[in-house]
């Protein structure tokens, strides 16, 4: 650090200061390990040697150090940050805590985040967005699971600048075996795991000891102290030499004279002149202007926040991703991926999520995990689903190509989150590691004989009368009935019924959850294909899930999905317990069980409701009918 600490300035010209500080960078870090680890010291000394304490909070600290603090009435730098820790104890959820800091060269963003496994999820958070990682280790005990775990999950999220702070040195003595076996061992298992470099700085965040100064207590250990690491490091990586990418964050049109595409550039440099190409519809143009306040630029670099305009009329829209014409991103629509599950209801196989990568959004359906890896041991283990904090390797597919870069090549346009479509919850986040090719070798194949021609042959436009409802409610009697009637009006028809299904197609599915979700994927998909044979569809699933309900929606046309709910209270199906299930599964004998130890979610809007209380099943089938032939 330089004569001057940047509290000196703001005292003697602020003004210097001020400018001074625009024009630092920014250097985002993580922290992991624990408070036992001494973490909140470490911050604590970090934010307290920065002079980045406000004069009414050191005296604070001062007077809170004398009373409660750990270091017999010296400053306990732990108390500046503890404050988070008590509430976490107190079982207050707290995503992640930013704080803020800078010395006369840099400014720092630092993530804390809890250490615990059931806190994996925060932590991602935190690392997502991170340039650097400081791994605490103390020097009593060495490397343990929590610092592996730590150090994949900052490895696994592209964090290339690894700090392995080997803390509370005073505690053994300044003893450089002791260093020494610990970085021997961290190597180890930096190299199991893929992890190419990591610098170890052996230290005492209590004492202050190569915080900012180089300790006087480890002659033997010439690195830099931690705060000139964090000066030093670079973190504009190759980026900017890299091919030109900008995820177009919104279509700027404020008149009819001018429409520029705004966005981060995510990779390159662009200049006006350059040929462009716009993803994924591989239109092509030139940069006109590069457009932001107070002026045009005649050239921008990777980071910056620009207005494209281009010189023809080209279409592109929020979410498209401008990129260099000779080499552009590639384009596709099926990927392997690793994904953090971060929400209490697991990530179930085939049910479709929103994905939000760079500034596009699209539906995008998981397979089952190839599998799960076990953070703490590295094990690969087989998964049908993953739960809350687990890591798992899939495949994903969308439902339309999107223009990509593998995660490790660029954060931007290879990380995404997943988001859930009836909650709107954030439920995992994840990256790209390649395409699947093989969605590239299938094409669609025109037929000459399409839906309208087989509808029109049969004298009727095919559609899917979807019923659901409880076990016992009365779904199959009545689409056995409403077809008995349709077939006497001589109508084309099938029923497709849960049990029978389940015979044949789906008999390696049970009823967990994933199973649930695959049972009703197939029968869609089959339905799908027997509209457009130009059938009458009548499908007879509990089918409980609301998502899949809309899945199965979705992937028909407008006015094709007739959903029917055949509304019957638990208690009734359960007295009426045609097939002694209801009994079974209240004894214990049968798992999984709809409405006993399975949830139902009952429909919303759906396009008709029988009450099966008050109307007989013929009654039911008749409204149906009548319903259907009204349309
Ligand atoms: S769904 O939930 O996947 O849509 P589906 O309609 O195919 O279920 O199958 C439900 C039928 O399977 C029930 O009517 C019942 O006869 C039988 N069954 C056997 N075990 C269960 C269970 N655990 N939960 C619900 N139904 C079950």
């Amino acid at each position: 650090m330089s004569a001057y600490k940047p509290a000196d300035l703001i005292e003697t010209d602020i003004d210097a200061y001020l400018l001074q500080h625009q024009h630092k960078s920014l250097l985002r870090f993580i922290t992991c390990g624990s408070v036992d680890d001494g973490k909140s010291t470490l911050i604590g000394r970090l934010l307290y040697d920065s002079k980045m304490i406000f004069e009414d909070q050191l005296a604070a600290l001062e007077a809170d150090s004398k009373k409660v603090g750990t270091q017999g009435g010296a400053i306990d730098f732990a108390l500046l940050v503890d404050g988070l820790a008590a509430e976490r104890e107190q079982g207050i959820t707290i995503d992640v805590a930013y704080r803020f800091f800078a010395t006369d060269s840099r400014k720092f963003i630092v993530a804390d985040t809890p250490g615990h496994e059931q806190y994996t999820r925060n932590m991602v958070t935190g690392a997502s967005t991170a340039d650097a990682a400081v791994v605490l280790i103390d020097a009593r005990k060495g490397v343990l699971t929590q610092t592996r775990r730590h150090s994949y999950l900052v490895n696994l999220l592209g964090i290339r600048n690894i700090v392995l702070a080997v803390n509370k040195m005073d505690l053994v003595g300044w003893d450089q075996s002791i260093f020494d076996a610990i970085v021997e061992e961290y190597s180890a298992f930096a190299d199991q795991i893929g992890l190419a470099t990591f610098t170890a700085i052996p230290m005492s965040a209590l004492d202050g000891q190569n915080i900012t100064e180089h300790s006087e207590s480890a002659p033997w250990y010439d690195g830099p102290p931690l705060m000139r690491w964090l000066e030093t490091i670079s973190v504009e990586d190759d980026l900017q030499t890299r091919a030109f990418r900008m995820p177009v964050q919104w279509v700027n049109r404020p008149n009819l004279d001018f429409r520029g595409f705004s966005g981060q550039i995510a990779a390159g440099t662009v200049r006006p002149g350059d040929r462009v190409k716009v993803l994924p519809s591989g239109r092509e143009s030139t940069v006109a202007r590069i457009v932001v306040l107070p002026g045009d630029l005649d050239q921008a670099v990777a980071g910056q926040s620009v207005t494209i305009t281009l010189a023809d009329e080209v279409d592109v829209s929020r979410g498209d991703v401008l990129v260099g014409a000779d080499d552009p991103s590639p384009v596709a629509n099926q990927f392997e991926t690793t994904i953090v599950w971060m929400d209490d209801e697991a990530m179930l196989p085939g049910r479709p999520y929103l994905m939000k990568i760079g500034a596009q959004t699209v539906t995008a359906s998981i397979t089952e995990p190839k599998y799960r890896v076990q953070v703490n041991t590295l094990e690969h283990i087989a998964a049908k689903r993953l739960e809350l904090n687990e890591i798992g390797v899939c495949n994903i597919s969308l439902d339309r190509a999107i223009p990509f870069e593998a995660y490790k090549d660029n954060r931007d346009l290879g990380g995404f989150i997943l988001i859930d479509r009836l909650s709107n919850r954030t439920v995992g986040a994840g990256m790209l590691h390649f395409a699947l090719r093989r969605a590239d070798n299938i094409h669609w194949q025109a037929t000459d004989i399409d839906k309208a021609a087989r509808a029109a042959q049969k004298g009727q436009k095919g559609r899917v009368v979807w019923f659901t409802g409880l076990s016992g409610a009365g779904k199959s009697t009545i689409a056995n009935l409403v077809e008995k009637r349709l077939h006497a009006l001589g109508r084309h028809t099938y029923l497709l019924d849960g049990d029978n299904v389940r015979h044949g197609l789906n008999k390696d599915l049970g009823f967990t959850e994933e199973d649930r979700v695959e049972n009703i994927r197939r029968v869609a998909e089959v339905s799908k294909l027997m509209v457009d044979a130009g059938l009458i569809v009548l499908t007879a699933f509990i089918s409980p899930f609301r998502a899949e309900r809309r899945m199965a929606r979705e992937m028909l046309e407008d006015g094709e999905f007739v959903e029917v709910y055949v509304e019957t209270p638990l208690a009734v199906a359960e007295a009426r317990d045609v097939k002694g299930l209801y009994k079974k599964a209240r004894a214990g004998q049968l798992k999984n069980f709809t409405g006993v130890d399975s949830p139902y979610e009952a429909p919303e809007n759906a396009e008709l409701t029988v009450d099966t209380t008050t109307l007989s099943p013929v009654e039911a089938a008749e409204t149906i009918v009548a319903w259907l032939e009204r349309k």
